[in-house]
């Protein structure tokens, strides 16, 4: 078939790779002329496990092309798929002018037939608009048809999440667009969920709210483990143990970032209130996740007490392992938090030193950052005359390290695991000081 993906974003990039390795041809387009540029040699804006090489082969067999032009990829191609940005606006609003400015140019452009599916995050109704604007701005008398197919893969491990997906969820109103769409996605062999636009669009919110919500409910019993010495690692696999529960996302840690989750929550929450409906549980579930930061924070300053001067080393910059993406990023936040209070910083990420060091250098801190802040070249490195190690991204590197060595490079043998990474009662046997996230109880087995 041939598609194109208006938006080379995260989204919009690895579905096009993805829908070109299974053998259609497409055109991902962006009107970011250097973006294109550097895809069409091969360099990816992204850090994405697989994607470069899945990129380079279908750019190789010609199955994959780069545009910035929408008129070229609309007039090549009968699906259209929306991938484009959609920020969140202060209110939690969602901002969907790229959205509406796309509609306006696939409208002019259309010569026939083509279906038109957003695959954006974008709010409920927002089908009826774009059909709305396509009518309004076409030129000639072309029949057309709007689809909703939202996207669930995770930073990280997006190419097997697109290949290997638990769903297909396929919005529709008209039985070509069905069609269309069925026989698109099927070689992947997936289970299909064939509804109406709306309720497609609603099974997106509905689906990262409610991960979010397992999160901030984890997040909220681990608190609840601290305080009386209990440990939520327990408690989590005696829960996820009942099928109905599951164990997935259901780990404890700083709380949740990243570009999804916190502008999702947000983002329903505004939704809902819209509408009339006050949606007081995803309220507390953004509450729960706001607070966890702060309660870490708390942790770091129950154990230096003065934070000035304090050397503090940080090992993990993404907001998750797999990704550079430091968007919402509970490292950055914290960072600023520290430097607020003259701590002295030592960092190191596998993947998000640049994108790191970019959103810093921006920061209104009072020291200047070079003097506080340290980017190190390992665990080790970052570890030098530390007066405490915090564990902020899971990454795997962070969880097999010589902690013989770790001790000897830190002035105190403090860690603060943000991400519940070690057993405590091993690492408290090697001499350290372990703070967890709702595992002092772990730490008592022994006493
Ligand atoms: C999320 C969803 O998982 C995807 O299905 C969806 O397609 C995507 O948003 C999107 O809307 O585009 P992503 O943001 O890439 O994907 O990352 P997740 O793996 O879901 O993690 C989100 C955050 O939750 C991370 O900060 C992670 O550390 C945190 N998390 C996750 C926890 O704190 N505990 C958990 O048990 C799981």
């Amino acid at each position: 078939m041939n598609i194109s993906i208006i938006g080379s974003g995260y989204v919009g990039l690895v579905s096009g790779a993805c829908f070109a390795e299974l053998g259609n041809k497409v055109i991902c387009v962006d009107n970011d002329s250097k973006k294109i540029a550097s895809l069409k040699k091969g360099i990816m804006p992204i850090y994405e496990p697989g994607l470069k090489d899945l990129v380079k082969t279908n750019i190789k067999m010609k199955r994959l092309k780069f545009t910035t032009s929408t008129k070229e990829a609309v007039a090549a191609s009968k699906v259209i798929f929306i991938s484009v940005n959609t920020p969140t606006l202060g209110n939690g609003e969602v901002d969907l002018t790229d959205v509406e400015n796309v509609a306006r140019h696939i409208a002019v452009n259309m010569t026939g037939y083509r279906l038109i599916v957003e695959k954006s995050t974008v709010p409920v109704e927002t089908g009826e608009k774009i059909k709305h604007a396509i009518s309004t701005y076409v030129k000639r008398k072309v029949k057309f048809d709007i689809a909703s197919n939202p996207e669930f893969l995770r930073e990280g491990q997006a190419i097997n999440d697109f290949m290997h997906p638990d769903r297909v969820v396929i919005g529709v109103e008209s039985k070509q667009a069905k069609d269309i769409l069925v026989s698109l996605y099927q070689p992947l062999h997936a289970t299909l969920v064939v509804t109406d636009i709306k309720s497609a669009e609603l099974i997106k919110h509905a689906s990262n709210s409610f991960l979010a919500t397992k999160i901030s409910f984890i997040n909220a019993i681990a608190n609840i483990c601290d305080i009386v010495g209990a440990d939520v690692v327990e408690v989590t696999k005696g829960m996820g143990l009942d099928k109905r529960i599951g164990r997935a996302f259901l780990d404890a840690g700083i709380g949740y970032g990243g570009s999804c989750f916190p502008k999702d929550v947000d983002a329903f929450i505004h939704i809902a209130e819209k509408i009339g409906y006050n949606f007081e549980l995803l309220k507390a579930v953004r509450g729960i996740n706001r607070q966890q930061i702060n309660l870490f924070l708390n942790k770091i300053k129950d154990t230096l007490w003065v934070i000035k001067d304090k050397t503090i080393g940080i090992l993990g910059l993404s907001f998750k392992p797999n990704t550079d993406d430091i968007r919402n990023a509970p490292a950055i936040e914290i960072i600023k938090s520290l430097l607020a209070e003259d701590a002295k910083l030592r960092v190191f990420d596998p993947q998000a030193m640049k994108k790191t060091k970019a959103a810093l250098s921006l920061g209104n801190c009072r020291r200047p950052i070079s003097a506080a802040l340290k980017f190190c070249r390992d665990a080790y490195d970052t570890s030098k005359g530390c007066d405490c190690l915090l564990i902020i991204t899971e990454w795997d590197e962070f969880k097999e390290l010589d902690f013989g060595k770790i001790k000897k490079l830190l002035k105190r043998p403090i860690i603060i695991d943000g991400r519940n990474i070690y057993e405590p009662l091993k690492m408290q046997k090697l001499g350290f000081t372990y703070i967890g996230t709702g595992t002092k109880g772990a730490l008592k087995q022994d006493e």
